[in-house]
């Protein structure tokens, strides 16, 4: 449809319309003929750009759409410039995304200050509740409200500054009436470089607006199982005897893990790729040790290349062209760990170069159990400003610094990837942690929230943190347990386990000048209650993987808050301390030391929800007190769920036997459980896997109740091919719980349980 001011293209049968209006210019979304999203609603949209050679300074009118203006400026490279624009979001009061910033869930309208920073840096000890950018960026914010989630993707690696101005419903009174103007959001997005590439995702549905944003920037990677394990870091286990009784600890202690890492110093010199000659000198046996256990090794790798013409890596890279430029054009010299340093480019010959490092012929001493930490890859230059590389250094075919500095890690982390992936053949799926990433990350493998404060604020924003991080498509998160700098008490040392075995990136990490923290160093009441929740979340491993099969499918992430799981109930919309764990459980780690009882909100009038510890149940839709000591971890169990756990004790994720649990409101109940060899490729080009539904029909436990009061053995085990059996089980009237040994039933099998 078209008039002299406007032009509108409709599509899905005229459910969605975009206007596109001529001057002043701005492009209205609607949905169903209502007004969803304006871009340009105030006319912010600029791009200023730089002139090459010339000194000028004009202002051209070069379109009826666009103004460009061309800045005084002369010089080799291109210099700063911008681009920017700003999006009306109609209706909405709650924006969320941005990460990575240690704030809470939910934006905070940034007229009172600073706006929100995507830039990343290398921030020690980064201080709470700022806007400030952090070590990873994805520009994606997510806007909620009951019947919509939209997201705007600001597709820009390049420095950028989003304001936020909340304009909530406003009543207008006139002569006769009272008008209610609609709430609204006005976002402004400023980047210091490249174009104006904005998506804009209608949802309407949550689910719909993650796997919208999916298809634009990939899906999480399905990690090997041991990574959704626990693992155990420090800044430095300081030989091979050190690692090996750290990891004889675990044994001893019963305490599950799964992986042991090694910081800097295992390396000859801060030389990644070699290991230091007196301390790691026999590292193959030292895996083999560990891989024995089925139990992995992690080690650092920084993309900072240590110059020393000896040495064959760094003049592989230096003949090689691998490194960055400085403007003048010669290699950039940036300090990091190995002293004079020099960052890597990481253009695709680089990339493979790269890759090819990780090989196990030529990366010498490591072995297929052993797997990588990015980290310094911000990339952090003690030396340069903000501790980051000059926005004016150059890469591959002459791009700045500037243009591309959010996506430096990411490619640290996509070479990493690649090089553990070819390593094996292209058989075995990659595990690698990285401190940065940008959009897409989650393609790749884990990221972590960098160094944190043994602290109790540190703890309780590390969970806003990775809700944000979910939201942002970078599912696999996790915070240092224990906070990474300074010493924790420890009541905060088990509180941090606690939140932690309920995030999906489970790590122990501390710094070198902090005392040692392994579990057992704090008495039997300490160690008996970090060996609880290490021991839960490794029951609850079967649960996870499964999550994690369905991000890596549909999306939707591990972590979810609460409004993800209750969009029409805006009482959730801003709770961002405790949050839903795939679809049926919700969480509330206590995050406040001494405290006897914690508040818990319980959304969903009409739901049941179920203490996964007492099993007694409380409806939904209220705030419940719970009393609370020191090994309580709340988490609740929403009725008519189906949650698979491992029974049984385990050492580390080769030992875990899945079994079901479901839990019922009236009589109905389903859930999912997927399993692959946890490993390889296998489940993707063989389709070599299970998937596995549970469902409860309506009525059966409930009928089952009445019955099994009275008779003998009620319980009887259906599978096609078979003989129906009796099951023998146990019931628990006081918590209506029923136990059902169901013998040699495979899981990949087709049965049924049938009771009464
Ligand atoms: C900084 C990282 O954030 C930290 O986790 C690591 O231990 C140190 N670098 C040393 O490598």
């Amino acid at each position: 449809k078209q008039t002299k001011d406007s032009v509108t293209l409709s599509w899905s049968s005229g459910r969605y319309q975009l206007r596109v209006w001529r001057s002043p210019f701005r492009l209205e979304i609607l949905c169903e003929q209502e007004l969803v999203v304006t871009f340009n609603s105030k006319g912010l949209q600029e791009i200023y750009h730089t002139l090459m050679e010339h000194k000028t300074s004009v202002i051209e009118e070069q379109s009826e759409l666009l103004y460009i203006i061309l800045r005084n400026t002369c010089c080799a490279f291109p210099g700063p410039s911008s681009v920017g624009a700003d999006l009306c979001l109609h209706g909405f009061r709650h924006v969320y995304g941005l990460p990575e910033h240690s704030d809470n869930l939910q934006l905070r309208d940034t007229r009172d200050g600073e706006p929100y920073r995507l830039y990343n840096l290398d921030v020690f000890a980064y201080q709470l509740y700022s806007r400030l950018g952090l070590y990873g960026s994805v520009p994606l914010m997510v806007a909620h409200k009951p019947d919509r989630t939209l997201g705007v993707f600001w597709l820009n690696a390049s420095e950028t500054f989003i304001n936020i101005q909340y304009s909530p419903t406003d009543h207008q009174v006139t002569f006769d009436s009272v008008l209610r103007a609609e709430p609204q959001t006005d976002v402004h997005w400023l980047s210091e470089s490249g174009v104006i590439d904005c998506m804009v995702l209608l949802g309407p549905s949550p689910q719909q607006h993650f796997t919208q944003y999916a298809q634009l920037t990939g899906y999480q990677a399905l990690p090997p199982l041991f990574a959704l394990g626990y693992h155990q870091c420090r800044w430095n286990y300081i030989d091979e005897a050190d690692v090996k009784s750290v990891d004889s600890g675990f044994d001893r202690h019963k305490i599950p893990y799964d992986v042991i890492w090694l910081d800097i110093e295992h390396t000859d010199g801060k030389r990644y790729f070699t290991w230091d000659p007196v301390h790691f000198s026999e590292p193959t046996r030292l895996q083999q040790h560990l891989e024995k256990k089925k139990r992995k090794l992690v080690i650092i790798s920084d993309p900072h290349i240590k110059v020393d013409p000896h040495w064959s890596l760094y003049c592989e890279a230096r003949d090689g062209e691998h490194f960055v430029k400085d403007r003048e054009g010669q290699i950039f010299k940036g300090s990091c760990w190995p002293g004079n340093g020099k960052p890597l480019l990481f253009n695709v010959t680089t990339r493979a170069w790269y890759s090819r490092c990780f090989s196990l012929d030529k990366y010498k001493g490591s072995t297929p159990s052993l797997f990588v930490w990015n980290d310094m890859n911000e990339p952090s230059v003690f030396s340069g400003p903000e501790l980051t590389m000059p926005k004016d250094a150059v890469h591959c075919g002459g791009w700045e610094h500037r243009d591309l500095h959010n996506l430096y890690g990411f490619y640290q982390h996509m070479a990493t990837v690649e090089g553990l992936i070819t390593r094996s053949g292209g058989l075995e799926r990659p595990f690698v942690l990285s401190r940065s990433f940008f959009a897409g990350s989650q393609r790749l493998g884990a990221v972590w929230t960098g160094d944190n404060v043994a602290n109790w604020e540190h703890l309780k924003i590390s969970i806003p943190m990775v809700l944000s991080l979910s939201l942002a498509g970078i599912v696999f998160c996790g915070a240092d347990v224990g906070g990474f700098i300074q010493d924790p008490e420890p009541e905060l040392l088990v509180r941090w386990y606690q939140a932690a075995a309920l995030q999906p990136f489970f790590r122990g990490h501390s710094a070198n000048v902090t005392n040692r923290r392994e579990p057992w160093l704090f008495g039997d009441e300490v160690t008996a209650a970090i060996r609880t929740v290490i021991q839960q979340r490794y029951s609850l491993l079967p649960y996870w993987y499964t999550l994690f099969h369905q991000a890596h499918t549909s999306a939707l992430p591990p972590l979810r808050p609460l409004w993800v799981e209750f969009p029409e109930e805006e009482s959730t919309f801003s709770v961002d301390s405790q949050y839903m764990l795939g679809g049926a459980l919700l969480a509330c780690p206590v995050t406040e030391p001494g405290i006897q009882e914690v508040k818990i909100f319980l959304p969903g009038s009409g739901e049941i929800w179920y203490d996964i510890r007492s099993v007694q149940s409380y409806e939904g839709g209220r705030t419940l007190s719970l009393p609370v000591a020191l090994d309580t971890v709340p988490v609740f169990q929403r009725g008519g769920s189906v949650v698979c756990r491992s029974v049984g004790s385990c050492s580390c994720t080769a030992e875990l036997h899945p079994d079901c649990n479901l839990l019922s409101l009236q009589g109905i109940a389903d859930g999912e459980l997927y399993l692959d060899d946890g490993h390889s490729f296998r489940y993707r080009d063989e389709k070599a896997f299970c998937l596995r539904r549970f469902s409860m029909l309506s009525g059966r436990l409930y009928k089952g109740m009445q019955y099994l009061k009275g008779k003998a053995s009620p319980v009887f085990l259906l599978s096609p091919g078979t003989k129906d059996i009796s099951a023998a089980f146990q019931y628990m009237e006081t918590c209506c719980k029923l136990t059902v040994n169901t013998g040699n039933l495979r899981v990949a099998m087709d049965w049924e349980i049938q009771i009464g």
